[in-house]
C-alpha cells in the first residue's frame, strides 16, 4: 500500500472559554508519523468523542491530565493497522485504540486490542466500546439493579443512557429515560423499549417525574450532575443506589454549579449508596462485558444507537451537537473506508 506523504489532524486550537465552539479546533496538514520501536501505524477508520472528553478541556476529568491548545485532539478510534511486525500484529488488523482525531496515528502496539472484523467500527466504538461498557458495569456492578426495582436514567438517549436503560430493561427493571426533548422522551420507549420517557425541559417535568416513580426510585443512574441529580436524591428509596458516572450539565460551561441539596441528610435518612466510579476500574473484565452485551444484542433485548458524521473534518460539529443534546445514540465520525 502506498502511503500518502502527508494526512489531516484536527488541531485544539484553543481551549474553550465557555460553551464550545467548532472554532475551538482547526485542521491541518502533517507528515505521516513513523513508528519507533514497539510501535506500529494505525490508518483510522472511524472515531467516538465522548462527553466526558469536554470535561477533559475543562482540566476537570483526572485521567485526562492538563488540557493544552496546539495538540491533535485526543479519541478512541477503531484502526487499520498499516505497518505490521510488532507482537502479533498483522497488516490489515483491526484494532481499537486511542488514535486521536487524525487519519494517521502510531501507538504502542501494547495498548492496541485486536478486534473483530465482521463487527462494524460503530459497534466496537459504541455499544461495545467504552460507554457501553461504562454503562454495563455501572449498572451491574455499582447500581446492582434487581428485577422489579425501579431504575432512572439521565442523558437517557445519549451514548451511555441508552445502553444502560436497556441493561436495566434487560435486567427485569422498570426503566424510567430523562432526555432533553419530546422527540428523545418517545423514542426511548417506542424505539429501546423503556417504559417511560421523560423530557426534562417540559414545563410539567416535576409533576411527570413524580407520576412516573410511584413507587420512588431504587436506583438513580446519574450522567448529567445538576438539578436532575437533586430531583431523583429527593425520590430515592431507602436503601437506594445512585451511579455517579459523570456530571455532564455541568462541562460546557466555565462556571460549573454548586452540588445539589439534600447531601448527605437524604442520604444519612435513607441509607442511600452514592458512588463514583471510572470504566477503567473494570479493565479487567471488559471482555466479560462485551460478550454479554453482544448476547443481548444477539437476542434482540439490546439496540445500539448511533450518531453518525461522515470525514474528521466533521468531529468540532459532532462534539458540539453532543454536548447541546442534538443527538441520539453514539457519535461516530467516519474517518477513512474498512
Ligand atoms: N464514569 C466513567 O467511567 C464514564 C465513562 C464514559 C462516560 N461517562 C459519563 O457518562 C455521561 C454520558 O456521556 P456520553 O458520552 O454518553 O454523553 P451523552 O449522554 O451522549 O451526551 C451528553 C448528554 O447530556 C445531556 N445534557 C447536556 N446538558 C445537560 C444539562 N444541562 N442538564 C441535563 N442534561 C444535559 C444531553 O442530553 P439531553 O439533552 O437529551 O438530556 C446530552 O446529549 C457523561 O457524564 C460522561 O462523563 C463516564
Amino acid at each position: 500500500m502506498t502511503l500518502p506523504a502527508e494526512h489531516r489532524q484536527v488541531l485544539i486550537a484553543s481551549l474553550p472559554a465557555d460553551r464550545l465552539q467548532t472554532s475551538n479546533f482547526e485542521v491541518r496538514m502533517a507528515p505521516i508519523p513513523v513508528p519507533g520501536e514497539g510501535e506500529v501505524l494505525c490508518r483510522t477508520v472511524a472515531i467516538t468523542i465522548g462527553a466526558g472528553q469536554r470535561a477533559g478541556l475543562q482540566g476537570s476529568a483526572s485521567y485526562a491530565g492538563a488540557p493544552e491548545a496546539g495538540r491533535v485532539m485526543g479519541g478512541t478510534g477503531v484502526a487499520e493497522v498499516v505497518s505490521a511486525g510488532v507482537g502479533a500484529l498483522r497488516t490489515g488488523d483491526l484494532v481499537w485504540g486511542q488514535t486521536g482525531w487524525q487519519e494517521y496515528s502510531v501507538m504502542r502496539a501494547k495498548d492496541l486490542t485486536v478486534v473483530d472484523p465482521s463487527v462494524s467500527a460503530a459497534d466496537h466504538l459504541g455499544v461495545l466500546g467504552l460507554n457501553g461498557v461504562t454503562a454495563y458495569f455501572g449498572v451491574t456492578e455499582i447500581g446492582r439493579v434487581q428485577s422489579g426495582e425501579t431504575f432512572v436514567v439521565s442523558a437517557a438517549a445519549g451514548s451511555v443512557g441508552h445502553v444502560a436503560g436497556q441493561v436495566a430493561k434487560a435486567l427485569g427493571a422498570r426503566v424510567v429515560g430523562i432526555a432533553g426533548s419530546d422527540e428523545k422522551a418517545a423514542m426511548l420507549v417506542d424505539v429501546l423499549g423503556f417504559d417511560v420517557g421523560l423530557n426534562r425541559k417540559s414545563a410539567d417535568f416535576r409533576n411527570d417525574f413524580r407520576a412516573a416513580t410511584p413507587n420512588r426510585i431504587d436506583v438513580y443512574f446519574d450522567n448529567t450532575g445538576g438539578e436532575l441529580l437533586e430531583s431523583a436524591l429527593f425520590r430515592m428509596n431507602q436503601y437506594g443506589r445512585v451511579v455517579c458516572c459523570g456530571v455532564a450539565s455541568q462541562y460546557d460551561t466555565s462556571t460549573p454549579g454548586p452540588g445539589p441539596r439534600g447531601v448527605p441528610g437524604l442520604l444519612v435518612n435513607n441509607r442511600v449508596r452514592m458512588e463514583g466510579f471510572l470504566v477503567f476500574d473494570f479493565e479487567q473484565r471488559y471482555a466479560e462485558a462485551r460478550a454479554q452485551l453482544s448476547a443481548w444484542m444477539s437476542a434482540g433485548r439490546l439496540r445500539a444507537l448511533t450518531a453518525d458524521y461522515v470525514g474528521l473534518d466533521s468531529a468540532p460539529q459532532a462534539f458540539v451537537d453532543l454536548l447541546a443534546g442534538v443527538t441520539s445514540g453514539t457519535p461516530i465520525v467516519q474517518v477513512g473506508s474498512t
